[in-house]
């Protein structure tokens, strides 16, 4: 198949795509969820992660931190329920604990490090036949494992910055920016994977080359923690879509668009934090849902 399918995402397509819970849902319907990254000097980014998948819908969320880091975080969220993985130096130390196949859901990456340990990690994490999200640090450690990406069966989703989509492909990143619409569906397809090339203009391409453009978002978004931030909203939608592209892209089009409501309301784009932007999630879908 060769038509090239390319079409904007809008308000009006998250209208028409976005589900609401039912009446009769339990914390299980909505899709149980784990979170996994953190290490020492990094322990932030999966609680904002966490944080924004509950915004964001989902039902249940697990966060698993190397050991050492768990009593730090534990005091940071009270919904989620933690898990401290064996660590070493303050990264994991390659040992994962329990049965990862439980999950609806599972996002890695954020704050995760670039140690060998960490390494193990994704490789048990890519083995297990769940939805995935891949970001941050996890992205790193892919370069390695491409022949896992590509054996495995369940939705696998990658979410790199052009900085990281350069280093996947060994592009370089003028590379990515010139050609950023090829290059996604060329490894796409090539990997069986839905990718989303973040930055202005966020591409999702699904695995068969379709590609969704991102229609909201603002500069206010270029700070630390945005990308922890969407990684988690990701994992959320795609538990409670029916599809995974519509999942995707309208995770994609809210972060975006709490963005453009802090901007246009209360705030600046020099002064919007990543948490600012999870606690206007729910402004945004209030007007979905
Ligand atoms: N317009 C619209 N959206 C933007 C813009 C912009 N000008 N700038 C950034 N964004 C959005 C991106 O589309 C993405 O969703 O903000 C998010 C930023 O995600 P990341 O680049 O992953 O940022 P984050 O991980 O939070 O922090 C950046 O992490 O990987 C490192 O090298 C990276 O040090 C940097 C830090
Ligand atoms: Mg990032």
């Amino acid at each position: 198949r060769e038509a090239l399918h390319r079409k904007l995402w809008h308000n009006s397509d998250v209208q028409r795509t976005l589900t609401d819970r039912t009446s009769s849902s339990h914390k299980g319907s909505h899709g149980k969820g784990l979170v996994i990254g953190g290490s020492r000097g990094m322990a932030g980014a999966p609680v904002m992660t966490t944080k924004a998948a509950y915004r964001s819908g989902a039902g249940l969320l697990q966060v698993a931190v190397p050991d050492d880091i768990l009593s730090l975080v534990t005091s940071t969220m009270l919904e989620a329920l933690f898990q401290g993985w064996s660590s070493h130096n303050g990264t994991f130390s390659g040992a994962v604990s329990g049965d990862l196949s439980e999950f609806d859901g599972i996002a890695i990456g954020p704050g995760l490090g670039r140690e060998v340990g960490c390494s193990m990690i994704v490789q048990v994490v890519l083995a297990t036949e769940v939805p995935l999200v891949l970001d941050a640090d996890a992205l790193y450690h892919l370069k390695e494992l491409k022949d896992e990406v590509k054996a495995r069966k369940s939705p696998t989703i990658l979410t790199p910055h052009p900085g990281e989509m350069a280093r996947l492909t060994g592009c370089s990143i003028q590379d990515i920016q010139s050609r950023r619409f090829e290059i996604s569906r060329s490894f796409a397809r090539e990997y069986g994977v839905y990718l989303v090339l973040k930055g202005p203009y966020t591409i999702v391409t699904t695995p068969e080359g379709d590609q969704f453009v991102n229609t909201t978002g603002n500069p206010s978004l270029a700070k630390g923690g945005s990308g922890d931030v969407l990684t988690g909203m990701v994992l959320a939608f795609v538990m409670h879509s029916q599809s995974i592209q519509e999942g995707i892209s309208n995770a994609v089009f809210v972060h975006g668009k709490s963005a453009d409501t802090l901007v246009q309301t209360a705030h600046s784009t020099l002064d919007v934090l990543a948490t600012d932007v999870i606690a206007t999630i729910p402004a945004v879908l209030h007007s979905f849902l």
